[in-house]
């Protein structure tokens, strides 16, 4: 990814991080079993040194902090100012002192060869600028034998959380067909893709598990469309885009086709995502 590119993808996040704020306890319980996948692949526990890599408004590293105690730590890494403001003041507010905090980017991790027991990276190794080189660098911060767990999302079509939403508004709104190695949710649901790139990259024992799970919440159909609508700087963009006649259109034809995942005042989506793991040899 060239660096114009890659300033877009971080001002991208830097303008949704208000709203993964308001959304925080909502998407840490959605994607829980994501962190747990992590933490039972990247074998974590008690008294550890962790590295999180592109940790949002927290998660892994919130989770994480309870769970290597006060005899271990979490690194919370990010590029984005706004993610990074968040996450600190959420530990803050939650008196975590086993956490610190480092605004970078994958590809620049400052700190020394060998620093950690473990790395995690979940649902941000899609938006590297350089996977191979990234994964490269998180290597090397790891110790011998130390294990790196990147969590990234299944195909678009088995993960009708997204798409639901995005299918109907691309109905709507012109949408170029997109290079497969752009930053993307979906970047790496193609399997043994991200796989590779760990394999040449140097990590050993390289395992990919498929991890099916349901995204679960008490929310309404519309409390989920601003959820989705919010969450997305892609779907923000598409939306502005939209006439105000078309609008209301476009929300009921999404709240149509979400319907089915809503019962009894309950979300339950299907989710597909795969937890890609290495190990430093
Ligand atoms: C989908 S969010 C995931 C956040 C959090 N880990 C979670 O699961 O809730 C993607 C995160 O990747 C971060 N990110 C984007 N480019 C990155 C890069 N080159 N290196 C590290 N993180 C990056 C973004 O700032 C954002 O916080």
């Amino acid at each position: 990814m060239n660096p114009d590119e890659q300033n877009k993808t971080l001002d991208a996040w830097q303008a949704s991080a208000r709203y993964w704020e308001k959304h925080r306890a909502l998407i840490a319980q959605m994607f829980a079993p994501l962190t747990a996948g992590l933490v039972q692949d990247a074998r974590i526990r008690t008294a550890q040194k962790v590295l999180d890599i592109g940790g949002g408004s927290g998660e892994p590293s919130l989770t994480i902090a309870g769970i290597v105690g006060p005899t271990g730590s979490v690194m919370y890494t990010d590029p984005v100012a706004g993610m990074v403001e968040i996450a600190r003041s959420e530990a803050g507010r939650r008196g975590l002192t086993n956490i610190d905090f480092r605004q970078c980017s994958a590809d620049n991790l400052p700190f020394p060869d060998g620093t950690f027991d473990v790395g995690v990276s979940r649902l941000s190794a899609m938006f590297f600028g350089n996977p191979m080189a990234d994964v490269r660098e998180a290597l090397r911060v790891i110790a011998k034998n130390g294990y790196v767990s990147f969590a990234v999302w299944g195909p678009a079509e088995v993960n009708q959380f997204f798409s639901s939403v995005n299918d109907v508004v691309d109905r709507f709104v012109e949408t170029p067909e997109q290079d497969p190695d752009a930053p993307d949710a979906f970047r790496f649901s193609v399997p043994g893709k991200l796989a590779g790139i760990l394999k040449n990259a140097g990590a050993g024992n390289v395992v990919e598990r498929q991890l099916n799970f349901q995204i679960e919440e008490k929310i309404s159909p519309e409390q989920f469309w601003q959820l989705r609508t919010e969450m997305s700087e892609t779907l923000r963009g598409k939306i502005a885009r939209l006439t105000a006649d078309q609008l209301p259109i476009v929300k009921q034809a999404a709240i149509d086709a979400i319907r089915q995942y809503f019962v009894n005042g309950k979300m339950s989506f299907p989710a597909e995502a795969m937890i890609v793991t290495g190990r430093k040899g």
